[in-house]
């Protein structure tokens, strides 16, 4: 197995992580889009997740590639201490238990930064993330009938938590944020 490393995000990574984050799109299966966005946009991603202290890692090949990123964002409409987290990995590097390393950095750094839940969508087909996030200690708590459309098909997409906050039902709503996958808005404001 290549040794593979996890690191915080920075900028000179950004090549790989746009070819990375394209792939895992490309697949079709996994995450909101079918791929990726450009090279500009992800600068600006990371700069944004810095500029805000949003905690952001990648994991790192042996020739120094982003091969995998993980990242906690806010999200508009949400209270401050929630974080939305996104993950991927390439295709040769799942089941080796480097998802859970990453995705457990993440948390934990996202914890250090006063999040109180992290909570993230999933496709309910997408089993083996599924049973990932399980395993970490995410539960489901609501579900998008329908919620995303690929090449004409429709699927559920659900909502998993993990964290102590209790949850606030002001927010939690149908429409809050329901329907709003695969268009999410960031909320880019710097934490104090
Ligand atoms: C979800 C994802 C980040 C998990 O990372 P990972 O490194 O595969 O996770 P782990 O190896 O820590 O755990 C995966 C589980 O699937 C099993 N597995 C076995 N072969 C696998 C394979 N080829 N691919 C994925 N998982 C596999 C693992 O053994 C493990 O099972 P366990 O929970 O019973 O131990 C990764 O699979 C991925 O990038 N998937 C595509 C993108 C995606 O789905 N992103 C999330 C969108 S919500």
């Amino acid at each position: 197995m290549d040794e593979l490393k996890i690191t915080e995000a920075s900028l000179s990574y950004a090549p790989s992580y746009t070819e990375t984050f394209d792939a895992v799109a490309r697949e079709g299966k996994f995450l909101s889009i079918s791929s990726g966005y450009p090279l500009a946009d992800m600068r600006q991603f990371i700069k944004g997740c810095r500029d805000c202290g949003f905690p952001q890692f990648f994991l790192i090949d042996r020739q120094g590639r982003a091969v995998g990123w993980c990242d906690i964002v806010r999200r508009t409409n949400c209270p401050d201490d929630v974080g939305f987290l996104g993950v991927g990995i390439l295709k040769e590097y799942r089941g080796q238990g480097w998802g859970s390393k990453l995705m457990a950095a993440t948390i934990a750094h996202a914890q250090k930064r006063g999040f109180r839940e992290i909570r993230l969508e999933v496709r309910a087909s997408n089993y083996n993330a599924i049973r990932t996030y399980r395993r970490l200690g995410f539960v489901k708590i609501a579900y998008a009938k329908n919620g995303v459309t690929t090449d004409g098909v429709s699927e559920d997409v659900w909502t998993m938590r993990f964290g102590s906050r209790e949850l606030r039902h002001d927010f939690f709503e149908q429409g809050a944020f329901f329907g709003r996958f695969p268009a999410i808005q960031y909320k880019f404001t710097p934490s104090s």
